[in-house]
């Protein structure tokens, strides 16, 4: 019997480099789009898609991120007092159910492949989600619910995909494309980072994942890949042929939040999204553009 997807794993154990000087006390995964952090876009995402169980990889200056999905008794105490009841429902909404959110700490960032294995008792036997939190996926139906349906439907791996120019292969990890079916597509190679000219395809993995756990025996042993880190692509490569492997074309746009302007194009995609800020938006940014 298939196994019910209820894991996710949030690696957040980067350096950030691209954002500094603003990620130099802070998480990037702390940083917000319109009025909301990137790390709860993620576990909100994850929510809706009926995961339950979160495990963040950490690193040095991330306790912001622990903390706020804590309770905070004061500040609750004291927006109870001054009658602030929005304020103070919006927190009790978000807030998270008692223990379902584990952290593990990864000393030193030697890739996203090393975040992965650093979460693998929480990992066990089941499989599991990542979403990476710099990726927003603004669309009808979230991300990873999207991916949980067809691993609902083949039991095995499925990555969200996306089409990128061929000069920018060498940026992402790009599928090498067998059988397609619609919007679903037979993952037959995978590799990290390849230079145009050698990329199989211009299909390239955004931020979201479903993964057997089998990925973390592979993940064991430690191989270094592009750029001398532990590359959670090899990995999952290393699983093509054992188990059904698919990449989703998913429905909805992506913003890359780890980049400046994929920030702040987000900043405004999503705040268009929004009723209460559309009408406002849509007028200055008129101007700005028309002066
Ligand atoms: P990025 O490639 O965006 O790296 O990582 P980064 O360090 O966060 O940012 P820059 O490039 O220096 O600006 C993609 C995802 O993988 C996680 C990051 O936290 C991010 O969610 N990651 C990466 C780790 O958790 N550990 C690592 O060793 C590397």
């Amino acid at each position: 019997m298939l196994k019910p997807l209820r894991k996710a794993v949030l690696p957040v154990a980067g350096l950030g480099t691209r954002f500094l000087p603003a990620t130099k006390a802070m998480p990037k995964e702390m940083l917000p789009v319109v009025d909301k952090p990137l790390i709860q876009y993620a576990v909100d995402e994850a929510r809706a898609a009926g995961i339950e169980q979160f495990c963040m990889v950490t690193g040095r200056g991330k306790t912001a991120l622990i903390d706020h999905f804590d309770i905070a008794f004061e500040l609750e105490a004291t927006l109870a007092e001054r009658g602030k009841r929005e304020a103070l429902a919006l927190l009790r909404e978000e807030a998270m159910p008692p223990g379902s959110i584990s952290t593990v700490r990864q000393q030193v960032p030697l890739g996203l492949g090393h975040a992965i294995w650093c979460a693998r008792t929480f990992i066990g036997d089941d499989p599991f989600a990542i979403l990476l939190p710099d990726d927003l996926v603004l669309g009808e139906v979230p991300c990873t619910a999207q991916l949980a349906q067809v691993y609902n439907e083949t039991g095995g791996n499925v990555v969200a995909v996306s089409q990128v120019p061929r000069e920018q292969t060498n940026r992402y990890g790009i599928l090498k494309v067998g059988a397609v079916d619609g919007v679903r597509v037979e993952v037959t190679g995978l590799v990290e980072k390849p230079a145009p000219e050698e990329a199989p395809s211009d299909l390239s993995i955004i931020g979201r994942y479903v993964l057997l756990p089998e990925v973390v025996a592979h993940l064991s042993q430690m191989e270094r890949g592009a750029g001398n880190e532990v590359q959670l692509t090899d990995a999952m490569a290393k699983m093509i042929g054992h188990a059904p492997f698919h990449g989703l074309k998913f429905q909805g746009r992506r913003f890359d939040c780890g980049d400046k302007v994929g920030f702040l194009e987000a900043q405004i995609a999503f705040s268009l999204a929004r009723p209460d800020l559309a009408p406002q938006v849509r007028e200055f940014l008129k101007n700005y553009v028309n002066s």
